[in-house]
């Protein structure tokens, strides 16, 4: 196999998740052979019929041992078990390139295939899946977080191949810094959910509907600034010092939902901050906005 365009590989899918499905379909769809993938579970089952069409479900240790490219998508915590099972039952050997997809970790739960000459890597796509058939295009667009072991150029380069052939763009995460990489992207992803949900909760519960329709096209620009233009994009009562405002907030979030409150004044505070550090907010405003914050 050239470094940096891998041959047409044999490709063992285990499992046929969210994340599994997708990818075999899409490294089918670059010219790859599916040759089995594993699941037990009906939606695994469910996807492999439709992304999958014609692979065999085979256990996992028989899909590793026939693959030359072991794609292993399962849960996080599950994965350091299984690496260690599949070793033990002589699943890998010499030349096979094993991947996994967990954000969180870099090559070192891959550690026991790796001591049994493969090359190991993790590939991590940032994107959301939900197992469907519209994630494949999805793919092409999107980043995948390529990690190699230190110092293996032809890992890294088999990686960022790898990556191209979904449609993404790869992009080099050093080891240490997957947990940090993780983190970083759990809390803007996740985290923007939770904040998207709250507003339009809240709204419904104001009774102001269709809350969805009205915050979509603010949300949206909100988003779409704040990539462009960073902290400058900033608008809103915590940004322009009205203190005012800012206290009457606190004031209907606590009545409404004491919980949501505190999120509200956490997330003001850090709002502060970045509007001073970008210089949005002179220093004595920003005084006046945090005395607020921790006093109410
Ligand atoms: N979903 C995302 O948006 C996303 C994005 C990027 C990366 N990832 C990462 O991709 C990985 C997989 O996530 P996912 O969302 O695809 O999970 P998922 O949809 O829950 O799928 C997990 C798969 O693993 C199988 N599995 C569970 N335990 C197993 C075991 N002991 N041995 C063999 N197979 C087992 C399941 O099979 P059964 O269904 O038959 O039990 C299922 O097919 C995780 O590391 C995750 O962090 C996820």
């Amino acid at each position: 196999m050239a470094a940096g365009r891998p041959a047409r590989l044999g490709v063992g899918i285990v499992s046929a998740g969210r994340v599994g499905a997708v990818l075999g379909a899409a490294w089918a769809a670059a010219g790859h052979h599916v040759t089995g993938a594993s699941g037990v579970s009906r939606e695994s089952v469910r996807r492999a019929e439709v992304l999958l069409p014609d692979v065999p479900l085979l256990p996992p240790d028989e899909v590793a041992s026939a693959a030359d490219l072991v794609l292993l998508a399962v849960p996080d915590d599950v994965l350091p078990g299984l690496v260690t099972g599949l070793a033990a039952a002589d699943c890998f050997r010499p030349g096979q390139i094993v991947v996994h997809t967990s954000g969180a970790s870099g090559v070192a739960p891959l550690a026991p295939a790796t001591e049994r000459g493969v090359l190991p890597l993790a590939l991590h796509p940032a994107m959301t899946f939900t197992g469907r058939t519209e994630d494949v295009a999805r793919l092409a667009g999107c980043c995948v977080g390529v990690t190699a072991a230190l110092g293996d150029e032809v890992g890294w380069s088999v990686g960022e191949a790898l990556a191209v052939e979904l449609g993404a763009e790869p992009v080099r995460i050093p080891e240490d810094v997957r947990p940090l990489y993780h983190a970083a992207l759990a809390h803007g992803a996740n985290h923007l959910v939770t904040l998207v949900r709250d507003c339009v909760e809240l709204l419904e519960r104001a009774g102001v509907t269709p809350a969805e329709r009205l915050v979509a096209p603010l949300l949206s620009a909100a988003l779409d600034n704040a990539l462009r233009h960073g902290d400058r994009a900033l608008t809103g009562p915590v940004a322009r010092g009205d203190v005012d405002t800012v206290r009457t907030h606190l004031r209907v979030l606590a009545e409404t939902d004491p919980d949501l409150a505190r999120t509200y004044r956490a997330l003001a505070e850090r709002t502060v901050h970045r509007a001073e550090a970008a210089g949005l907010l002179p220093d004595h405003t920003a005084k006046d906005v945090r005395s607020i914050l921790e006093d109410e």
